[in-house]
């Protein structure tokens, strides 16, 4: 695979080595990974005939069961389409269009693009005799979105939200011993949200086989109260019955620590719940000395729970929590285990460069860490539920979380929503808040802002008393949602006066839900509009926003606030204001869409971080501009810091907390140097020096990831001859991969337009025409005979099929686009009669090896336009 990329400074790329199939056989229960090996194809939204006739048939899928027609019928010949692997996002696949979704990122799908906004996805499973008896299920972890699904031809339901994840029993319509389809019908011509957002089976599908009488779907719930060096845990389990099965069974719940050992064990006895009944049972156990969850120490039990019955193990179901205790104070902030901790916080999107929203489990564990390399303690999931993958990193690298639903409002729609994001999310111990909602500008200040939040707040509660609520608000801090929510969320500084807010309401706790909106573009230390260049000094970007320092400086300032969240950590695509096209992703992130850090991570490294930090910007290559005053800015937590220009000191100065120092230095090529000192002595050194021109091309591998799983990102880099880091290079890189597959490329800048994936481009062609006549005799021709004009008639109209002929000759044309030697053209056809020969623009072809009814079409037989296709097929034994 060879990949051409504009470089600008550094570039990354995501590789993707071979997935095993993960099969999480557990006695009883089966929980099978299917994201190998589908089929995908384009829809259309409004086009029935180019959404391969679905739901034109006479009585449609909503009529009569299991009536899924076009692609959703079992029986559909999907062998021309795409294969793939999930998760899998089409929006990032596509070129960026000026005419679409400026919040979208300008990416040529979704809404305003009928042709790319229906997404179909197949798969073919066998399902064994054995399973007979047990409840086969699918579990979706989101889709974006209104996905309608389909097996064996049986309409199974839609999910609306691209966001919650969903399950659907399939028992009744399983083909046991045979081959069963799994078709997927996508709908991303709407968006939700005001942010790139994908499109597609985006996240994880499983197969789950589960016995009638088992733990119901994120049917655990496992609390803890500490009371001196005893926590005692409540664990909850919800069971459900989809057989006959009467009778008393036992639920045994074990706690396993870190190293699989067992901490604590209850057994009971009870009533199974009745056919298509649930029953919830609440277990106490005591954990001795507990190892707590916390930001640094992210220790994490399992509960196991086994059903039993007879005294065989029917169900066995694993819940991963943390015992840690939670407390938000008025006067103090929020606490941890008792500590107080500030809120170190960012907002994110879900996407990351070159693959969108499709992240592999890797990619969430880099952001993470990211994040936290940062200094950064707490991730708001801003403005969504997130995929399970990112509460997992999050619960095991230590990250506080924000847990946000996408709508607010008081109907089946918007709390159906926030239910199942809460019952899913509620076992993390990262998940610290639940957040129902942000920025309604519609409701926030008023009447209606406050019912709502009163009704999802409490409905919350019902969920899971042990969090509380927030809500992010932005017009104004004075009345409406502000007067009820229990956890105030400010978005922004500049958009109302927190203290008068707090003064008003000192019983109610709050936070910066969201701050800074700043504007950088990585590596670049001059605005130029006309370029889309944001500078990368933290500067107050708009009249009413604030630098990260200035917000920053606010929140540590005041105890009572307990902390904020920075808008944002990563780059994310759409939004890019300040500019509109052909900027495409936005520029507010501490780092940009590849998770190379912008110049502020550093003052967050300085002021957020443990360790002592020096950092010195802009680079120094500034050549043309010789004796120009250049601001040279520090960011460190040393007490003081000198800079020398080679090697001549421009002076020390003094650091003040959350703060950082500036010097106007008249450039002359060499060496910057910074030096910092603690209590008098030289601790650090930075250094910024001026390269050469780039010679040579530097790959590095992020081992972390590498060794976690398949997936790894590399970066490149240009050096000049002595290997320094060249930070205005600007070269075109070809790149190729043997063993592997490139999953996508990225370079942070917020103007390329340049390709985030290349992938082979599928166009199905329609073979259109089609005529028929019959022939007299059974015997089938070798060479392409002349057959006579006047007797074709339309294909399977008007015939007689009582008096059908020996064979029958069918001709039909396509229009092919281009007809390169590098294009491979496969005809796929589906013989009805006993045999048959195909002509190819006059020409015999033969079937390929692997298809008896695929045809590899040789270019030179072909050609640009109009192709003629002749089949003449006998439809009985001669
Ligand atoms: C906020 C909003 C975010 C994002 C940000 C950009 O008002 O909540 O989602 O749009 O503005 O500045």
């Amino acid at each position: 695979m060879k990949t051409n990329f504009l470089l600008r400074t550094i570039l990354c790329f995501l590789i993707l080595f071979s997935i095993p199939v993960f099969a999480q056989k557990e006695s009883a229960r089966e929980v099978i990974l299917i994201d190998k090996d589908w089929r995908f194809s384009f829809g259309h939204s409004y086009d029935t005939k180019k959404d391969f006739g679905h739901a034109e048939g006479y009585f449609s899928y909503l009529t009569k069961t299991g009536f899924g027609d076009g692609p959703a019928a079992s029986g559909f010949d999907d062998r021309a389409w795409r294969k793939l692997d999930l998760p899998h996002d089409w929006a990032v696949e596509q070129p960026f269009s000026e005419s679409a979704s400026f919040s979208h990122g300008f990416k040529a799908a979704g809404k305003n693009f009928p042709e790319k906004s229906i997404g179909w996805y197949r798969k073919k499973i066998t399902i064994s005799n054995d399973d007979l008896g047990k409840i086969i299920s699918l579990k979706f972890d989101g889709i974006f979105r209104n996905s309608k699904v389909f097996f064996n031809g049986f309409y199974l339901g839609t999910q609306e939200s691209g966001y919650n994840g969903f399950e659907y029993d399939v028992t009744a319509y399983v083909n046991y011993g045979g081959e069963n389809t799994i078709v997927v019908r996508v709908d991303a011509s709407m968006e939700e949200g005001w942010f790139y957002e994908g499109a597609g089976i985006y996240r994880h599908v499983y197969l789950q086989k589960a016995n009638p009488l088992h733990v119901a779907l994120n049917g655990t719930y496992v609390t803890s109260e500490i009371v001196n060096d005893n926590a005692s845990i409540t664990a909850e389990v919800k069971l459900e019955n989809k057989g006959h099965f009467k009778g008393n069974v036992e639920i045994n719940q074990t706690i396993l620590d870190a190293l699989g050992k067992q901490v604590a064990v209850n057994t009971e006895n009870v009533l199974a719940p009745e056919f298509y009944k649930t029953n919830t049972y609440t277990a106490k156990l005591n954990v001795k000395n507990p190892l707590l969850w916390d930001i640094d120490n992210p220790n994490l039990y399992q509960l196991v729970t086994e059903i039993k019955s007879d005294g065989k193990v029917i169900d066995q179901y694993k819940t991963s929590f943390g015992i840690r205790t939670i407390k938000f104070d008025p006067e103090n902030g929020f606490f941890l285990n008792g500590k107080q901790v500030k809120l170190k916080g960012t907002n994110n999107h879900q996407d990351h460069a070159g693959i969108g929203t499709a992240l592999p489990d890797e990619i969430q564990y880099y952001r993470i860490a990211k994040l936290k390399e940062m200094g950064s303690n707490a991730y708001r999931c801003s403005h969504h539920p997130p995929t399970p993958e990112l509460l997992d990193a999050c619960d095991k690298l230590g990250m506080l979380v924000i847990d946000e639903t996408r709508l607010m409002g008081i109907n089946e729609y918007h709390l159906n929503d926030l239910q199942r994001m809460m019952e899913r999310d509620r076992n993390h111990p990262s998940i610290f808040c639940w957040s129902v909602g942000n920025e309604e500008w519609q409701i926030e200040g008023g009447i209606t802002g406050e019912r709502i939040t009163n009704v999802m707040q409490d409905f919350s509660k019902s969920i899971d008393p042990t969090r509380p609520v927030t809500v992010g608000i932005s017009s104004g801090f004075k009345s409406g949602i502000s007067n009820v929510v229990e956890i105030m969320g400010y978005n922004y500084l500049g958009n109302g006066d927190i203290d008068a807010h707090r003064n008003q309401f000192k019983n109610q706790p709050g936070m910066g839900t969201e701050e800074g909106s700043t504007f950088a573009t990585r590596g670049i230390y001059f605005t130029e509009d006309a370029k889309h260049y944001q500078s990368a000094y933290d500067k107050k970007p708009r009249s009413t926003f604030y630098s990260i320092e200035e917000g920053w400086k606010f929140y540590a300032e005041r105890p009572y606030l307990a902390g904020m969240f920075i808008w944002t950590g990563f780059d994310y695509r759409g939004e890019p204001t300040p500019y509109g096209w052909p900027s495409v992703t936005s520029y507010f992130g501490m780092m940009d869409v590849c998770g190379f850090p912008k110049d502020n991570v550093f003052y967050l490294k300085s002021w957020w971080g443990k360790e002592p930090i020096l950092h010195i910007f802009p680079h120094w290559n500034w050549s043309g501009m010789e004796g120009a005053a250049i601001d040279v800015w520090a960011y460190s937590n040393c007490d003081e810091v000198e800079l020398f220009l080679n090697k001549k000191s421009l002076g020390k100065k003094k650091m003040e907390q959350n703060s950082h120092l500036e010097w106007k230095v008249n450039y002359a090529a060499g060496t910057l140097e910074a030096v910092g000192y603690k209590n008098g002595k030289k601790v650090l050194s930075d250094i910024q020096k001026t390269t050469g021109k780039p010679e040579n091309i530097k790959l590095s591998l992020d081992k972390e990831n590498v060794l976690k799983g398949n997936v790894s990102v590399v970066t490149v880099e240009t050096t000049d001859k002595n290997g320094l880091h060249v930070p205005t290079a600007n070269d075109e890189i070809t790149l190729s991969i043997k063993g592997g597959k490139i999953l996508g490329v990225g370079n942070g800048d917020p103007t390329s337009l340049e390709s985030d994936q290349f992938i082979d481009d599928i166009a199905l062609v329609a073979i259109n025409n089609f005529k028929e006549q019959k022939a007299e005799s059974a015997s089938l021709p070798q060479q392409l005979p002349n057959y006579p004009e006047n007797e074709w008639s339309d294909a399977f109209k008007d015939r007689d099929y009582k008096k059908q002929a020996p064979s029958y000759i069918y001709k039909g044309e396509f229009d092919l686009k281009s007809n390169s030697a590098s294009n491979l053209v496969s005809l796929f056809y589906k013989k009805i009669g006993a045999e048959a020969v195909i002509f190819v623009n006059g020409t015999k072809v033969e079937p390929s090896k692997e298809d008896s009814q695929k045809y590899i079409l040789n270019a030179s037989i072909l050609k640009e336009g109009k192709t003629r296709f002749t089949l003449q097929q006998r439809h009985c034994k001669k």
